[in-house]
């Protein structure tokens, strides 16, 4: 008999990839579990969040379109869910309240930090351009701001979407921390300059998606030491990243983030904190 439980609650949520990343964990780590999916309409969403408690559940992510209604929903919420808006991941508690939480954030600043350490210790991180002003942005602007990054550049299409970001994201405290930034503003048709010195640039967007215009930028500017970052992961090498690599950057692909994302809520609903390996990695990108 399975003793633990967790799922992805999303509509429509058989793309999804967490079922992959946390059944190879289960079995690493010996766990008696199992991840499996719950579609869920928008209408549902209550009464499944409600019922994993009886279900025996000890948690679940969330995904499109839930993010955001499942607020509603939660008896608890997390500084990381409140400051990114979203909730990601829930905690099915012992007396069957629900904590929510995100973990974009930590998934975002873990990628690049486990990188840089493991094969450019010398890599400073002074200035960030981040491409992008949506929900991905959010978590992506949180870490780059409790990454202590000094001058830290986001430049959106719409600039008022921009600037709400900056206002809501240029100070937080987060688990006890407090954390502050001052967030420049780029112009969207200023982005190709704005690289200039940039030590890190990310874009958010969902440009370079399968079936989207790939990021219309030109990397002229950015410094060739400079760390390129894309979210998308479908595919894994965007035009941007092609472009990046070609010029010598060091590039990091979307795959990373989701994969470090997933460590938070494994390690709530399992009680063990797993590892991110390259046989993870490759299991994952495989399922793409
Ligand atoms: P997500 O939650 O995935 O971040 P989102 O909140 O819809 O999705 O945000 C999408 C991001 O892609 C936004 O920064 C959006 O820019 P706008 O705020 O100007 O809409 C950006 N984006 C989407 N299509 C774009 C395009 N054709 N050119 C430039 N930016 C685009």
């Amino acid at each position: 008999m399975v003793t633990k439980k967790a799922a992805v609650i999303g509509y429509p949520v058989k793309h999804s990839l967490s079922p992959a990343i946390h059944n190879y964990w289960i079995k690493k780590y010996g766990i008696d579990g199992e991840y499996g999916l719950l579609e869920t309409k928008p209408e549902n969403l209550e009464g499944t969040l409600r019922g994993l408690k009886a279900y025996d559940y000890a948690g679940c992510n969330l995904t499109v379109p839930h993010k955001v209604e499942a607020f509603k929903y939660m008896d608890r919420i997390t500084d990381a869910a409140k400051i990114i808006g979203a909730v990601n991941t829930v905690k099915v508690e012992d007396s069957g309240s629900l904590t929510g939480t995100n973990t974009d954030y930590i998934g975002f600043k873990d990628n690049i930090t486990e990188y840089l350490s493991k094969h450019h210790p010398e890599h400073k991180m002074e200035k960030a351009v981040i491409i992008g002003a949506g929900g991905a942005a959010r978590a992506v602007v949180a870490a780059v701001v409790a990454m202590n990054i000094k001058q830290i550049v986001v430049v959106n299409r719409t600039r008022d979407k921009a600037k709400i970001l900056k206002n809501e994201l240029s100070s937080f405290s987060m688990d006890g921390k407090d954390y502050s930034a001052d967030i420049i503003i780029g112009n969207w048709k200023d982005r190709n300059e704005l690289l200039e010195n940039a030590d890190l640039l990310v874009n958010t967007t969902i440009l370079g998606m399968e079936g989207q215009n790939p990021l219309d930028i030109d990397l002229d500017y950015l410094p060739d030491y400079a760390l390129v970052n894309d979210i998308v992961y479908r595919p894994l090498q965007t035009e941007l990243l092609r472009k990046a690599e070609v010029r010598g950057n060091k590039v990091l692909d979307g795959l990373g983030m989701l994969l470090y994302q997933a460590v938070g809520g494994f390690e709530l609903w399992f009680g063990v904190k797993p590892e991110v390996t390259d046989d993870l990695r490759k299991l994952v990108e495989g399922n793409l």
